[in-house]
């Protein structure tokens, strides 16, 4: 067998964080343990019926939809995009230069970081983040300056104390609100303070608003283009994932200014043929219907917080419920609390079939907390509740 490394950059990264955990999922299922997977954010309920019925009939009834599509979209897709924007938010992008598909956007941010940054530039990433915040900056060979969020200053950076150094140095800022793990939100005064920080200082802000429909007790995230300069520093990018329940389509899109967005169009092309034409034209489907469908997911995802916040402060396990995504970001119960988060997942999962993310996989500053997906059904919280009872009284 002949000897080829891997690049040095990609042997440097640690595995993917859900690998351990995965690994510990499938020993539980192996050892025929009843598993309640509440690890991966990956929505459980399946994508709304015309949303599908639109797919089927794309590739049965038009063939030509099997052709190579257009890589930035075809103007259906970017016309439903924008003009959903513009419902949703107020923000008027061109269609024909403002709007671009994307294969999901965790694509969209690991080539984004690859469009912008030479080696050695900085990029400004929350800690804790979705982790293609930080691998995407690394594989692009940039520099991570990581922004701690802590529970004490409500999971919003501090810009005030991003060293000289590396602001001097820094291209891109990525931001994320509703935001994964911590599922925060973001007050518009923050955001305002956020675009006339990148202004200032000549930063790429990329704003990731996968959350931004997954919102509960009446608040409605905003977009980053509801903030006034927004347009001059900003790329804003949405996924179907969530919204939709269509994790496994692998569609997004992303708005902002041509000369920001563009650039990424360029980087694209190298790469990728973009979003399978009878994707994105059930995609377009999904943004022109009534979004009722969003609204009534929304639903099941507050009664089952509810639920869960209300089970585990009864349990004594203290949790808050969060205004928007589907995750609890709750403290490693004290009892575990020097286990450290990743520990005490394989522990739990080990012992219960439970699985959660450990708060470290997300970056640093997320050690000592655990994500908890609320994506499976409601009836099964009862056990899983019950589970981390007997442990939180027992230990392992
Ligand atoms: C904050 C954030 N951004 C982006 C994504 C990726 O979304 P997509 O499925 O569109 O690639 C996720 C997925 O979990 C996420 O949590």
């Amino acid at each position: 067998m002949i000897k080829v490394k891997p690049s040095k950059i990609l042997e440097s990264l640690p595995p993917y964080l859900f690998s351990r955990i995965n690994e510990k999922k499938l020993e539980a299922y192996a050892k025929k343990l009843d598993v309640i997977d509440l690890g991966m954010g990956n929505p459980d309920m399946p994508t709304p019926q015309h949303i599908v019925e639109r797919l089927c009939d794309s590739v049965r009834n038009h063939p030509n939809t099997h052709r190579y599509p257009q890589a930035k979209g075809m103007p259906r897709f970017r016309r439903a995009a924008s003009e959903w924007m513009k419902q949703r938010f107020g923000a008027a992008f061109n269609p024909a230069t403002e709007v671009l598909a994307l294969i999901g956007s965790k694509e969209a941010i690991a080539h984004l970081c690859m469009t912008y940054l030479d080696p050695g530039d900085v990029a400004l990433v929350c800690d804790p983040a979705y982790m293609v915040h930080f691998n995407g900056v690394a594989l692009a060979r940039g520099k991570i300056h990581a922004m701690p969020l802590t529970e004490e200053n409500d999971y919003l950076p501090d810009f005030g104390k991003i060293p000289k150094r590396a602001l001097g140095r820094a291209k891109i800022m990525f931001l994320n609100y509703p935001n994964n793990p911590t599922a925060a939100v973001a007050p518009k005064k923050f955001l305002k303070e956020a675009v006339n920080f990148c202004r200032r200082n000549n930063i790429l802000l990329v704003y990731d608003n996968a959350y931004s429909e997954i919102t509960f007790d009446g608040y409605v995230a905003p977009s980053i283009f509801q903030i006034p300069g927004a347009r001059s520093t900003a790329v804003e990018f949405h996924s179907f994932s969530k919204t939709f329940n269509m994790a496994g389509w692998r569609v997004g899109w992303g708005v902002g200014d041509e000369k920001l967005l563009k650039p990424l169009e360029k980087f694209k092309s190298f790469l990728d043929y973009g979003v399978p034409t009878f994707v994105q034209l059930a995609a377009a489907c999904a943004l022109e219907s009534s979004q009722d469908v969003v609204r009534r997911q929304c639903e099941i995802y507050q009664a089952r917080r509810d639920k869960m916040v209300a089970g585990l402060n009864k349990i004594g396990w203290p949790a808050a419920a969060p205004k928007a995504t589907m995750y609890l970001w709750v403290r490693v119960p004290e009892r575990f609390a020097s286990m450290g988060s990743l520990n005490f997942c394989e522990a739990l999962i080990k012992k219960t079939g439970v699985a959660l993310a450990p708060g470290v996989g997300f970056g640093s500053c997320g050690e000592g907390y655990v994500r908890m997906a609320l994506v499976t059904h409601i009836n099964r919280f009862h056990d899983a509740l019950l589970r981390f009872k007997e442990v939180i009284k027992k230990g392992f």
